[in-house]
């Protein structure tokens, strides 16, 4: 509820580095519509958090890389969390899968309390679903590798090649609305997580 919780940390990102990512549109726009709000808001790009492929070995010989402590210890220092993904075969793309895995492989007992953080999650696709499967699998994948709660609220963007004016704004009003409903929703939820 409103007013329960004090000025919530949200941290946004997109699970794309391509060069004009439909989902980095998403995630300004979101990153945009949590500003309005009382929430301090943090955008980081995966590409500033370069990861290699995850395998048991790697992990063995090398430890979990400096990049995904570094993840952890934002997500730890954020109350919400807000992520925008492509659909990539029905499900979700490697590079958000393998961010997910690594930061999981960190156990809480080091000190970074990433874990019990609220997200949001979204998806676009230039296809008509929206990636709605892709957030299937993503509600799945934080629940389970970093013990996140998700909000109920989400948003697909479907067609998100058209979706967004010159200015980064949607064009249809009903987008605008579940952004805000979420935004809301997420801000609310991790406000009650904050001091
Ligand atoms: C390997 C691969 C698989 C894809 N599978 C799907 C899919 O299952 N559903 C869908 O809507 N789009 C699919 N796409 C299209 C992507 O959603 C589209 O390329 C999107 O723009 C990529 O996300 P981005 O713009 O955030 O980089 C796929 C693209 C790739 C490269």
């Amino acid at each position: 509820m409103a007013g329960l919780g004090g000025s919530p940390r949200i941290l946004v990102f997109a699970g794309s580095i391509r060069s004009g990512a439909l989902s980095q549109k998403l995630a300004d726009v979101a990153a945009k519509e949590l500003a309005l709000t009382e929430a301090d808001v943090t955008k980081i790009s995966l590409a500033d958090h370069p990861l290699p492929i995850y395998h048991g070995d790697l992990e063995a010989e090398k430890g979990i890389p400096e990049n995904a402590q570094k993840l952890a210890r934002l997500i730890a220092a954020h109350q919400g969390i807000f992520i925008a993904t492509p659909e990539y075969n029905n499900s979700l793309p490697p590079l958000l899968v393998n961010a997910i895995d690594w930061v999981s492989r960190i156990r809480e007992s080091s000190g970074v309390k990433y874990r019990h953080r609220v997200y949001a999650i979204g998806s676009t696709s230039d296809g008509a679903f929206g990636g709605a499967r892709a957030l299937i699998d993503l509600r799945k994948l934080i629940a389970s590798g970093l013990r996140g709660i998700v909000v109920p609220e989400k948003i697909e963007v479907p067609r998100a090649h058209e979706a967004f004016d010159e200015v980064g704004e949607f064009i249809a009003e009903g987008s605008s609305k579940l952004l805000k409903a979420l935004a809301r929703s997420l801000v609310e939820l991790a406000g009650r997580l904050a001091d």
